[in-house]
């Protein structure tokens, strides 16, 4: 963290989290919080709170969550500092000049002369466009049926035929060669000749989610080759970290995002009203760009072109896609090559049918696998279900693997219970099936893992226990220590809130978030302040509940214990933990005496 943390603290206190949040949203005082819409996702009835008392907020409906600084992360997309300084600065704290090291200042410097070149270059393509010299691409984009006013929004231009019109421009400008070498528009060859890198080519500013320009794409107007060239990798642009169109889908406010290939089906969705349509910047979908969509939503609908290219490009993106939690689905754009050419020929209401009509990813696979089988041949069908039951052990949870079995073996007229039968074999051989083996990188959320989500359900409701009745900070003393929380980021929160306990006889909440820095841990961790116990059950299913909670946590915990201890073979470490074990039996823990 940059700045001490009693500091950021200070900060957190003075900016109430109901004044803040009622700026953006309108809220309603229920009880002893606030209500009302969720910013976050498209709701029509309230069940976005605001705590007054916890000075939190959380969705029920799509589950974010979190303190004043994460709120003006998600809402303004500030990063963590930007949101400290807007809060700083409303309630008059100045901030320490951060100290930054003579070189870090020189690169800033870099970037934000790059930044002035990028828009000086737009602004110059863009007024070449609607001059004279740019009528051939203005009748080119007007025979793409693109609107004046998408043209503006997108920035679109033209690049001069000159071969070194921008360079000229530049120059006129003032910035020296060394600065516009690195700009990625011009090249320079061994004699120090100069070239624009585009010229005579339809512009596509690349945006970054601050809408700033940080590259550009350019498109021949004829059948010219290579059809699209890119801006090279700049101090500026990294083609796996940025996606063409996020700057708008961003605060689109729909449910999902569209991922297509091209600039031109990003720009053709956006002008039909689809405004949540991103793409890839020419290149393979990235693991990175899964995580910044990530930040924006939970859902998203693959648009790749329908030909051969298109689908390999979909399989390989969906894995990756799917490994950061998302859901993945695909659309079907048959007869139709791209979304470009599918709206243009059957226009925006057809294509909503089939967003509304989009296949889950795992049918998708499975429907592109059946091409490489003759299924009218009994044994290549026979291979075609062995497959499918393979791949179908990738949802460990028995639930869904049934309904993916139901949906397949009705698909394919094979009865339920065959399918399930030749998916469970082949579970056993590899031992997961019926009997689920753990594995060590489960990604969270998706496909759960039984035990495991289990044992973090425990530590996670035992945490929001505390939180709500701070008596039982005693009752589990001796028993229950932050290290038996084997999940991570609850032995964090543990950490803290064990401290706090001690060190103030109180726990703040908003304040433990500050610890964590990514928006995921951000959010798991608010989630336990907003978790409500039921609060119907009587005294004794109470007590009940929280002894097999407390003695959940700890046999699991003592149970990774002695794996360890018998690793390293220390046998009175051993002793102990069997010893601990034992006690573990006669644990009762009573939440009516004292
Ligand atoms: P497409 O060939 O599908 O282009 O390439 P498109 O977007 O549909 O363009 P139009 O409709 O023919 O004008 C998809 C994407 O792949 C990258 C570009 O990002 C393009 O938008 N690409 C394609 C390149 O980078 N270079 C190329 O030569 C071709
Ligand atoms: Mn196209």
């Amino acid at each position: 963290m940059f700045y001490p943390e009693e500091l950021v603290e200070e900060i957190r206190q003075k900016n109430d989290i109901v004044d803040i949040i009622s700026s953006y949203v309108k809220l309603q005082r229920k009880g002893s919080s606030y209500m009302g819409l969720c910013p976050f996702h498209n709701e029509k009835s309230p069940s976005f709170s605001v705590s007054a008392a916890k000075q939190m907020y959380h969705c029920f409906g799509c589950g974010v969550g979190g303190n004043v600084f994460t709120f003006l992360m998600d809402y303004e997309n500030y990063t963590f500092v930007e949101a400290l300084k807007h809060l700083a600065g409303r309630v008059g704290v100045t901030l320490p000049e951060a100290e930054i090291s003579e070189e870090a200042k020189r690169q800033a410097g870099i970037k934000a002369r790059l930044l002035e070149i990028n828009k000086e270059a737009a602004k110059y393509y863009y007024f070449q466009l609607k001059s004279q010299r740019g009528q051939a691409a203005m009748d080119y984009l007007t025979k793409r049926e693109l609107t004046e006013e998408t043209i503006k929004k997108f920035g679109l231009g033209y690049s001069n035929q000159t071969g070194d019109d921008i360079y000229r421009y530049l120059k006129h400008l003032g910035y020296e060669d060394d600065i516009l070498r690195e700009s990625g528009l011009i090249s320079f060859d061994e004699r120090h000749k100069v070239y624009d890198k585009f010229w005579n080519r339809v512009m596509y500013p690349i945006m970054d989610v601050n809408n700033r320009v940080i590259a550009f794409g350019g498109r021949v107007m004829g059948d010219g080759l290579p059809k699209y060239l890119n801006s090279p990798e700049t101090k500026l642009f990294d083609k796996s970290r940025n996606l063409y169109g996020l700057n708008f889908a961003r605060t689109s406010r729909k449910p999902n995002f569209l991922i297509c290939e091209g600039y031109m089906d990003v720009i053709a969705l956006h002008q039909a009203g689809f405004t949540n349509a991103v793409a890839s910047l020419g290149t393979a979908f990235t693991g990175l760009q899964a995580n910044l969509i990530k930040r924006y939503t939970s859902e998203v609908l693959l648009t790749y072109d329908s030909d051969e290219a298109g689908t390999r490009a979909a399989l390989r993106a969906i894995p990756i896609l799917k490994e950061t939690g998302l859901t993945v689905k695909v659309i079907n754009m048959k007869p139709y090559k791209d979304p470009d050419e599918f709206i243009k020929a059957l226009g925006a209401e057809e294509f909503q049918k089939r967003i509304d009509g989009a296949r889950n990813s795992f049918l998708f696979e499975v429907e592109v696998m059946e091409r490489d089988y003759d299924m009218d041949d009994p044994e290549q069908k026979t291979k075609f279900f062995n497959e499918t039951a393979k791949k179908m052990l990738q949802f460990t949870e028995e639930i869904e693997r049934n309904i993916y079995i139901e949906a397949v073996s009705k698909k394919y007229d094979i009865g339920f219970d065959n399918l399930r039968k030749l998916v469970n074999s082949y579970g056993a051989r590899l031992g997961t099936g019926d009997s689920y083996k753990p594995r060590e990188h489960r990604e969270r959320g998706r496909n759960k893992n039984l035990p495991i989500e289990g044992i973090r359900q425990s530590q996670k409701i035992l945490l929001t226990w505390l939180i709500e009745d701070l008596r039982l900070f005693d009752k589990i003393k001796g028993i229950i220590t932050p290290a038996d929380f084997t999940e991570d980021l609850y032995k964090q929160a543990a950490e803290l809130l064990f401290e706090q306990y001690e060190k103030e006889g109180k726990v703040t909440p908003a304040k433990i978030l500050n610890y964590f820095e990514s928006k995921e841990e951000q959010k798991e961790a608010a989630s336990l302040f907003s978790l409500e116990l039921s609060s119907e059950m009587s005294a004794k299913e109470k007590e009940k509940a929280l002894n097999e909670t407390v003695e959940r946590i700890k046999k699991n915990s003592l149970e990774k214990q002695s794996r360890e201890a018998i690793e390293k073979n220390d046998i009175l470490t051993l002793q102990a933990i069997i010893k601990e074990q034992a006690d573990l039996q006669k644990l009762h823990i009573s939440l009516t005496d004292g």
